[in-house]
């Protein structure tokens, strides 16, 4: 008989998980604002080509976004953090929805264009699959990319995740219809590494 993976714990916080020396992934708080705002503005062309949100170019909708973060955790909807290295905002990651019916999550995330191709991504993904398998409870969990985005298509092989197959033409990116990959990973699949700080 096949047990219902049941969501054992949800903490009203999210305590930091460290990722590397110095790196940890945290909830952000208003008072990240300006800095992620300062950030997004500094990558906006270089995240245009693989998401669909940078159309979004205000300090107001940068506060609302924070916001959505910290109110759509408390509303078990989501958990969107920051990549801090060495107290320094350098990305995001998180579940984007959680579908609490079926104890499922898709897995979201960006990096400053500086701190690509360091295995930075890979390292934070991998933490938020254990916490995200062991701490909530997930059975499956989900990372879609469009076609063209080789670096992510990269990182769900290095972790294991299937190949579930591609939705043709099935986001619009601003002026162009791009089609998707589908990848997952299943908890009875997942490996943590015991050796990760
Ligand atoms: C996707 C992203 C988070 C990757 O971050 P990262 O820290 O550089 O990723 P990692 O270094 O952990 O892994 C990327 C892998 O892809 C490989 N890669 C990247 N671009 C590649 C390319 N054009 N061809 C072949 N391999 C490529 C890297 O070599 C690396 O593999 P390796 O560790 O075996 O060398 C970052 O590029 C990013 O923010 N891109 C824009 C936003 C985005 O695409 N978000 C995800 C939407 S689904």
């Amino acid at each position: 008989m096949i047990e219902r993976n049941i969501k054992k714990l949800w903490e009203p916080l999210f305590d930091p998980v460290s990722v590397r020396p110095g790196m940890i992934i945290r909830q952000f708080e208003d008072s990240d604002t300006e800095e992620y705002f300062a950030l997004v503005k500094k990558n906006r062309p270089y995240l245009r080509e693989h998401l669909t949100w940078l159309d979004q170019e205000t300090l107001e909708q940068a506060k609302d976004f924070i916001r959505s973060t910290i109110l759509g955790f408390r509303a078990r909807k989501k958990l969107i953090c920051g990549i801090f290295k060495n107290g320094k905002l350098i990305g995001t990651i998180g579940f984007r929805e959680f579908d609490t019916m079926n104890n499922l999550a898709a897995v979201g995330y960006w990096l400053d264009c500086e701190y690509q191709g360091d295995g930075i991504m890979t390292d934070c993904v991998r933490k938020l699959f254990d916490y995200g398998f062991d701490h909530f409870g997930l059975n499956r969990i989900e990372l879609c990319c469009d076609t063209s985005n080789i670096a992510s298509q990269t990182i769900a092989q290095k972790l294991g995740m299937v190949y579930e197959g591609t939705q043709r033409s099935a986001v619009w990116f601003y002026d162009h219809y791009k089609s998707i990959h589908g990848y997952s990973i299943l908890k009875n699949e997942w490996n943590p590494r015991s050796d990760a700080p």
